[in-house]
């Protein structure tokens, strides 16, 4: 490493997720609209070279020690496995967040190329429930591409899960009471402001302290005593035994002061934040003959731009342009 990419707050961001297409084969209701978005034109998305070298300079320069792979959703992009391959050689650790649709297929060859790790987004166990948040009847296919996941070593598989009122927001404990069975990971996220048609809102929103209330009618739960570092989620150990559960309560307890990471959205802007307003075209540096140390020099700048936190309860906030979809969350 020769640089490190610090924003003007003292933060280190060492974890990046890469979103490797803005598409998806799911419709969540609080991610997009029943008829898809205008997704980017395959021009402008990067190349798995393009990628790989993006990565290759944030590894190799910038002390880049995790890379996530998001979507869209991350497993309708051609290539993955070559990409998940060539980015594990360069020795960091890599992870999928995916919907898990199709998994059951690709597990394996995941695995083989040195994947470490998968969460998968899922809502509901319940056919019905799954099928009205995510306007397909797919909810067998995540089962099973979930158990393929877990078997093939990718694991400890967690499983994120967004309550929304009236929907699905009656399904904590029993959802808790499944992963426990299938021994996942189960976390319960906040909704944020993110949704591409502008629909969220603060009393829409599932607070963690009213999902906590709900699981702790039928469970006890202790704080865990690892150290959460920069991780979204709090995690709680359940009932005494192995398993815990966690929340990440981005809205109503944010957690931006330790964060640690940057984006790379699948047409080669870097990110600073969830939540950033402007973005930094590495894709024109690399098509029009940048360096490694120009293109490293730019991610640099673009840290210090990096906002202290999210801002959502700032009387001026503004969703960013870019849906969640389209920077993989
Ligand atoms: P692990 O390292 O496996 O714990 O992953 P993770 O929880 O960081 O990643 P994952 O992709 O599973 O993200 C789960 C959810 O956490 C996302 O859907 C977001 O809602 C939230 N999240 C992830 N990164 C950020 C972030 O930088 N800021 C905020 N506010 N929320 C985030
Ligand atoms: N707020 C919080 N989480 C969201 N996700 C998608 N949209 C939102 C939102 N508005 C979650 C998905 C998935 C992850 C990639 O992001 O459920 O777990
Ligand atoms: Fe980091 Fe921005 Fe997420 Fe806060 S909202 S944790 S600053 S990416």
């Amino acid at each position: 490493t020769t640089q490190r990419l610090e924003d003007r707050f003292g933060r280190v961001a060492t974890d990046l997720r890469v979103s490797l297409t803005d598409r998806c084969n799911l419709r969540c209701s609080y991610c997009m609209p029943a008829e898809g978005l205008d997704w980017l034109p395959d021009e402008s998305v990067l190349t798995e070279d393009e990628i790989v070298r993006l990565v290759r300079i944030g590894v190799e320069q910038l002390g880049i020690r995790e890379v996530r792979f998001t979507g869209g959703e991350p497993l309708v992009r051609r290539g993955l496995v070559d990409i998940v391959r060539r980015t594990h050689e360069l020795g960091v650790e890599t992870s999928l967040t995916t919907n898990a649709l199709g998994l059951a297929r690709m597990a394996d060859a995941l695995a083989g190329a040195g994947l470490d790790r998968v969460n998968v987004s899922l809502d509901s166990i319940r056919r019905e429930s799954f099928h009205e948040i995510t306007r397909r009847d797919r909810l067998h296919d995540v089962l099973a591409g979930l158990r393929a996941a877990q078997a093939a070593g990718l694991g400890p598989v967690k499983v994120n899960a967004v309550l929304m009122r009236g929907v699905n927001d009656d399904q904590a404990p029993e959802l808790l009471h499944w992963a426990l069975d299938e021994g996942y990971e189960l976390r319960f996220i906040e909704q944020m402001p993110l949704d591409a048609q502008h629909g969220w809102s603060r009393e829409g929103m599932v607070t963690a302290e009213e999902i906590l209330m709900a699981l702790e009618a039928e469970f006890v739960l202790k704080p865990a005593e690892e150290p959460r570092g920069s991780a979204p989620a709090e995690l709680f150990r359940v009932d005494g035994g192995p398993g815990t559960v966690g929340v990440i309560a981005s809205v109503t307890r944010p957690f931006c002061g330790d964060c640690d990471r940057v984006r790379l959205t699948a047409d080669g802007q870097i990110r600073n934040c969830l939540f950033a307003r402007e973005e930094s075209d590495l894709r024109g540096a690399l098509r029009s003959g940048a360096s490694d140390d120009d293109i490293a020099e730019r991610w640099v700048v673009a840290m210090r731009g990096k906002r202290a936190g999210h801002g959502i309860d700032d009387p001026t906030f503004l969703q960013p342009d870019r849906p969640m979809s389209a920077i993989g969350g």
